[in-house]
Parts: C-alpha cells; structure tokens; sequence
C-alpha cells in the first residue's frame, strides 16, 4: 500500500475520469494498494450529491472494469471512499467547502488531479492558493495540451508555477506508464548486449510508429485545434525517442532521468523552414474502408471543408550529437492507418562483408522491435540457415518474446502506475518543465512552416498507410518503413 491520500479530481464527471482514473483506482483499491480511509474527491462544476457522484463512479467502473474484477466488497468500500463536491473554477462557491473537508486531514498526501482543458489549470491553481489548499504535502497532475506552442506551454507553466513548486507538479505522458516502454530502459541498461551497439557504429537507423485505426472520435472540437504533431509527436513520440536515444542515466532518480532527456530534446538538429518539405509530410484522411467498415474522411467528420489539420505526420529526426550523429529517427502517426500498432524498430548496419555465396540468399541487416501495443514484446530478426541438408541458404527470422506469454499476468492500465507514482512522490515517469518546453522549441518551427505555406496537408484514403510521400521520405534514403512479417 502507499500512505494515505486524499485524491481531488477535478472535472469528475468527464470523459477522462470516467474512462480511466476512476477504474485505475478501483483496479489499485482491488489490489490492496490504497489503505484505508483514503478519500477520492470529485469535483466539477456540475450540482451533484455524494450519491449521485457514488452512482457515476459505480457506471464508470462497471463499463471499464472486467466483471470478474469487481467483487461486491471491493466495490462497497471503495464507493465509500468516494465523495463529491461542486465547485467552478470561475466562481468562489464550493471552495470554502472543499476546504473544510481536506483541512482536518492536512497532514495528509493531497492530490489535486485537473482533469479538465488546460484553460481552466491557471483558474484552479489560484483558487487552490487563495483558499490555503496547498500543504507541503500536496501534488497537482496536469495532462496534455500543455499548451499549442513554446510560449502557450511556458505561460501555461508559468501561471502554475505562482501556485505550486516544480517538485509538486506532476505533468502526465500516458505514454510513459506504458509497461513496454518502461521495458525500453530494463532493455537497454539490465542487459549488457545492447549498449556496447547502441550508437552510430553500429545502428542504421531508427523508427518509431503509432498507428491508430480510430479517426478523431468525436474529438473533432480539440483535434482540429491540435493535430497529429501536436497530439501525438511533441508528447509521446519524442519521449519515445528520447528514451531510445538518452545516455545511461547515473540512476533511475526521477532528475537523472530527465537530466538525459533534456539532452537529447536539446541536441535535435532544428528543422528550419527550409528543410521542412524535404523532411516533414503531413497527411489528412479522406473517406475510405477502416476497422472493418466504410468510414467518412476528416472533413467530412468535422463538418468543415477548409481543415488544414492533419491526421498524419511522418518526419525525419537527426540527433546531433557523438552517439546518433548521422542516424536518421524516422517517426510516423496517424489516425485511421490499416492497422493499430506502436513500435520502436533499431536496424542495425549490414554485415561488413559475406562469407556466402549468391545461393545464399541476401543477408538482412539486424532489427530489434520493440513492440508497445498491441501485443507487446521484443523481437530481435536474426539470419538463420534454412534447415536441411540443400546447402547453404539464409533466412531472416525472428527470436521472437511476447510478454503475454512470458508472463502470464494483466498488464495494467497506464493511469494505475501513474497515478499510485504520484501518491509515492516519485516523479520518474512524469515530464519536467524544461522537458516540455525544449520539445515545443524543436516543433515550432515546423508549425510556423506548415501554417506559413499554402500547401494543403496530402490526402490518403483511410486504411492505409498515409500519403505516398511518406513512404518518399524513407526511400529517398535508400531505406523502408518496417513491416511486420
Ligand atoms: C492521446 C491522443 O494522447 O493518445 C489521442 O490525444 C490518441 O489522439 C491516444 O488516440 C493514443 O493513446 P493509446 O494509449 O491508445 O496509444
């Protein structure tokens, strides 16, 4: 178990808290972990009872929770954790009333959760400080859009930083509470074989995928303001890549980690506006046959016919520094893609000379893939000769571990990590000030070059793999987009 806590969502009745932080928690009390007398509190704008936010919560569970997970007693007493309050970020009513129930419990771990648009965190942060909510004991979690570019991200930080102290702020990547990419740093620093190869000697290059089939999902009012580089780049993919590409950190410590993060967002050769054709594409979806069925194309989801949001980006990232000098990162996303797959693929340089003869067949270069979801595992390709007594043929195929069959265990739900990590006060899996503001400073120009040129996002029908010149953007290189086998 963790300490006590007393845990404020605000915006409790949203789609965030009811998808996932309300069954996070419920997943954690089943496990034994939140001890007893640990309070969560709901609280939003919305005039609601205790009951009613009980019943909500109750809902919430039983449509994200397995039914075999959810024994009745378990079910009681964490309902009984559950209270709620009505208070508006805009107004001064509720507040007193918050107060006065956290006050005789002050001693206590408080969580401030603001679940709710990121216009709203600067609002709450000063009613927190105006009403004496804030002990030395207490976090606040924020989540993205941390802002739409460099300057909205820094005033963003700003008005919370008047409020609450670095060490108090918890800035969520759901990304990083993934299991597998958590596994990214025991595969690299608790096994020797990688680190001697982890460098421009001998790594060809890099990807990073996420494909996602869903479109935008009734997101369209958020997603149109944003777009795959903001959404999903400046976030989870550059921290994807950030833990590929950091130097061993001194120690897990929460700053050690960040402290080679930082480096590597800092030494990303800035894109300039020139070299933005040659090493950015953005796509857009247009109607076509996704998950199974036909499906209508952005525009037409979003009701608009001038969108220049893109559902899709592919780009070219160098590092400049001594281990990656000359390795290209290729990163590609997009919405409504033939398949939902997020992976990491290293492929290391060819073999300096073959032994073999042309019957051999060729012989593929090494690839690692590290795949986040879904089925999540490593593979590692290896050549392999082809068995019997035929001479000498070559195979490429993989040493292949799946996690689910390794371990026969649920794996859990990103938010549950993350959320019982920020009771801990260990902030490891958490983006730093810093983090988020050199991200934004390698994606803006990129956004300035887009938004600047009169060039419209290509269209790609929806169930493939994006416009054709995001496959260009790799073979210009002599290079393809790794595809499962
Ligand atoms: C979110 C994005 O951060 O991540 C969504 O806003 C995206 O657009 C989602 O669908 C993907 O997360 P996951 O965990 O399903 O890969």
């Amino acid at each position: 178990p963790v300490e006590l806590f007393d845990l404020v969502v605000f915006g409790a009745t949203g789609d965030l808290s009811q998808r996932k932080l309300l069954p996070a928690l419920f997943h954690r009390d089943l496990q034994g972990q939140i001890p007893p007398g640990s309070r969560i509190i709901g609280c939003s704008r919305r005039s609601l009872t205790n009951e009613a936010f009980q019943a909500f919560a109750r809902k919430a569970i039983e449509d994200h929770v397995p039914e075999a997970d959810r024994p009745a007693d378990v079910m009681a007493r964490f309902l009984e954790r559950v209270s709620y309050v009505t208070a508006d970020a805009a107004q001064d009513a509720g507040w007193a009333e918050l107060g006065k129930l956290l006050k005789p419990e002050s001693h206590r771990i408080r969580v401030f959760y603001l679940a709710v648009g990121p216009d709203l965190f600067g609002p709450i942060c000063d009613r927190l400080g105006a009403y004496h909510l804030v002990t030395p004991q207490t976090r606040v979690v924020i989540e993205k859009p941390l802002g739409k570019s460099g300057a909205s991200a820094h005033a963003l930080n700003e008005s919370i930083g008047k409020v609450f102290k670095e060490p108090q702020i918890y800035r969520i990547d759901h990304y990083l509470g993934k299991e597998t990419v958590q596994n990214l740093m025991a595969l690299r620093f608790a096994n020797a074989l990688f680190e001697p190869v982890w460098n421009s000697g001998h790594i060809d290059h890099v990807q990073i995928t996420v494909a996602e089939t869903l479109g935008v999902e009734g997101r369209a009012g958020y997603y149109d303001t944003a777009g795959a580089l903001r959404d999903m780049v400046q976030n989870h993919m550059l921290q994807l890549l950030c833990l590929v590409a950091m130097e061993p950190p001194t120690s897990t410590q929460a700053d050690a980690l960040r402290d080679e993060k930082l480096k590597v967002l800092k030494s990303l050769k800035p894109i300039t506006a020139e070299a933005v054709p040659n090493v950015t594409v953005r796509g857009q979806y247009r109607a076509g046959a996704a998950n199974g069925g036909a499906v209508k194309g952005y525009l037409e989801e979003l009701g608009s016919a001038t969108s220049k949001t893109e559902t899709f980006v592919a780009l070219k990232a160098e590092i400049n520094n001594w281990r990656w000098a000359g390795v290209p990162f290729y990163l590609r996303t997009g919405k409504r893609l033939p398949s939902r797959v997020s992976e990491i693929v290293v492929t290391f340089k060819p073999i300096p000379h073959s032994v073999f003869d042309g019957q051999a067949g060729p012989i593929a270069p090494n690839r690692l893939v590290i795949r986040l979801q879904p089925d999540e595992g490593v593979k590692l390709w290896l050549m392999i000769k082809d068995p019997g007594p035929g001479g000498m043929r070559l195979s490429n195929v993989p040493l292949d571990m799946s996690f689910a069959d390794a371990f026969n265990v649920r794996n859990p739900d990103a938010y549950e990590r993350l959320i019982m990590d920020v009771v801990r006060g260990n902030q490891a899996l958490f983006m730093r000030r810093d983090e988020v503001e050199a991200a934004w400073g390698w994606i803006d120009p990129v956004l300035d070059a887009w938004a600047a040129s009169s060039e419209l996002p290509k269209q790609y029908t929806a169930g493939t793999w994006g416009p054709s010149s995001a496959v260009a953007l790799i073979e210009r290189d002599g290079r393809t987009w790794y595809e499962d086998q």
